[in-house]
């Protein structure tokens, strides 16, 4: 008996000697992952998202801190709050969070491999993002393209004239997303794509919303790779649908324009889609299929954003009419009352730019910008990012830090009047482009774009919200996808001056 006694005791002296070695060494060379909430057996936290995974993983920040890290299924994602640790991500270790996460919808018809905004930081997404900047977004192309804008926005005016003389109201995120769309087809492919017969405009911006709402979606497939070929939720099933129809009008127009380069008759244009094909000819990394999916970047990425800005800018401004007064103000005395604005005009409109951030900040486009993920062990204050995660910067959330912005959630463009604070991927308490080598390449033209459109509409027409809505009572609530949208689209009536 002694003996068996003696003989437990040398035994459980051992393992627990071992298990105290393994735990100390364990306790050294495992990770250490930043904080964040307790996961479930198998789903991990994936219950706390919810359908606005902005406005959860917020809340959930203040709780475990600016970069916390959550289990989601089988997948590890890293969330970042605060404009330091954004900083850090997006700017001083950029490089080794530049690479895209990428959601399994993408792989709809092998999107992932031929667009800019999910290569990987390599010969062809360097290829793409130059044939970006130097085709469309250079200083000097914007310059040239101003008439082009004019034009577009002038229509866009003529529009919301008729609706006036008529007295019904106008869908701002409609014919804003139309003016976008039509800014961009003429830019890319010389032809207006939002024709009149709005109903095929609808379906295309249904197309395209649609897209960015699959690929925003939690997928199951995502954080149970297991999973993949059943598709459970079908997310990958609809993306290949939408895809398909918007890649198959892009693969028709530059069939057309193939035929017409064929045939001699085409040149004169020297628009993006002819630039992109003489690249083409002579740049081995760029071909037929990436101009196809290059497309379906500009338009995915640069129709919706552009609108929904322009939609929640007036919706602030409707429900803020003394801000409204002020904005009109300074239109009027800057450039003159019912004159149509030009974009040489913009810098001297501090009022109305100011609006334009404010609505940015508290109405990103892509709340979590596009996400990103790390190819090794990154250390990051302290913590560990492991290899492989998913990183998601939270926009949303330090545009409503009270850390950051006093009374975060007041709409208060004066905030900005004094503050040296910009849109451009410097100042990390405001990012919504994104920032590092992945920041969006259509910011120089979006930030033309929305106030020049906004500037136009307010100073052309008075505004109403339609039904008799007062301010206070409408309707702010936003649906989350790859980019916000207001749930209730904005319809106002316009008014002569
Ligand atoms: C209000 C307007 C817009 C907003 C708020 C916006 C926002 C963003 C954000 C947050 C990203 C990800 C950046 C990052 O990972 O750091 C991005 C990427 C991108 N955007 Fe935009 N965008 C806008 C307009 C446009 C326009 C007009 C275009 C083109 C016509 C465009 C094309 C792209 C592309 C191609 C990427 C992928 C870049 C890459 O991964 O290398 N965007 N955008």
């Amino acid at each position: 008996m002694e003996l068996l006694i003696l003989i437990l005791y040398v035994l459980s002296t051992v393992t627990l000697l071992i298990s105290l070695q393994l735990l100390i060494k364990s306790s050294k060379t495992s990770p250490k992952l930043p904080p964040g909430p307790v996961p479930l057996p198998v789903i991990g936290s994936l219950l706390k998202l919810g359908d606005k995974p902005h406005k959860s993983l917020a809340k959930l920040a203040k709780i475990y801190g600016p970069i916390m890290c959550l289990k989601l299924g089988r997948r590890t994602t890293v969330v970042i709050s605060s404009p330091a640790l954004a900083k850090e991500v997006l700017q001083k270790q950029d490089l080794a969070f530049s690479t895209r996460s990428i959601p399994n919808a993408v792989h709809a018809h092998s999107h992932n491999r031929y667009s800019t905004a999910w290569l990987p930081v390599a010969d062809q997404w360097r290829s793409l993002r130059k044939a970006l900047n130097s085709n469309i977004f250079s200083g000097s192309r914007l310059e040239a393209s101003q008439n082009l804008r004019r034009q577009k926005v002038q229509e866009l005016i003529e529009y919301v004239g008729k609706c006036c003389q008529e007295g019904v109201s106008v869908d701002i995120g409609s014919a804003a997303f139309k003016t976008s769309l039509n800014l961009l087809s003429n830019t890319v492919f010389s032809i207006d794509m939002a024709d009149p017969t709005q109903d095929s405009v609808k379906q295309f911006r249904h197309l395209i919303w649609q897209s960015a709402v699959e690929i925003g979606k939690p997928n199951l497939v995502d954080y149970f790779p297991i999973l993949e070929k059943i598709d459970p939720q079908g997310i990958r099933r609809r993306l290949t649908n939408h895809f398909g129809q918007i890649l198959e009008l892009f693969i028709q127009l530059i069939n057309q324009r193939l035929e017409l380069r064929r045939l001699g008759k085409s040149g004169a244009e020297n628009d993006v889609i002819d630039i992109l094909l003489n690249i083409s000819e002579t740049n081995g990394e760029i071909n037929k299929t990436h101009i196809e999916h290059l497309c379906l970047d500009i338009f995915g990425a640069g129709t919706d954003t552009t609108s929904s800005s322009v939609e929640w800018a007036m919706a602030e401004l409707l429900r803020s009419p003394e801000t409204l007064k002020k904005a009109k103000a300074e239109l009027e005395q800057t450039i003159g009352k019912g004159k149509p604005i030009e974009e040489s005009d913009i810098p001297q409109l501090s009022y109305l730019q100011a609006i334009v951030k404010e609505t940015m900040r508290l109405h990103p486009p892509a709340p979590l910008l596009v996400p990103r993920t790390v190819e090794t062990n990154v250390e990051v204050c302290g913590y560990t990012v492991p290899q492989g995660a998913q990183v998601l910067v939270n926009a949303w959330a330090i545009g409503h830090d009270p850390s950051v912005w006093e009374n975060p959630t007041s709409f208060m463009p004066e905030r900005f009047l004094d503050l040296d604070i910009d849109v451009r991927g410097r100042d990390f308490e405001l990012i919504p482009f994104g920032g590092g080598r992945r920041i969006c390449p259509g910011l120089s033209l979006a930030i033309r774009v929305i106030p020049l459109m906004l500037g136009s509409l307010l100073n052309s027409f008075d505004w109403k919200l339609e039904g008799g809505i007062k301010p206070e009572e409408l309707d702010m609530d936003d649906k989350f996808g790859l980019t916000l949208q207001k749930t209730q689209p904005l319809r106002v009536v316009p008014f002569p001056m």
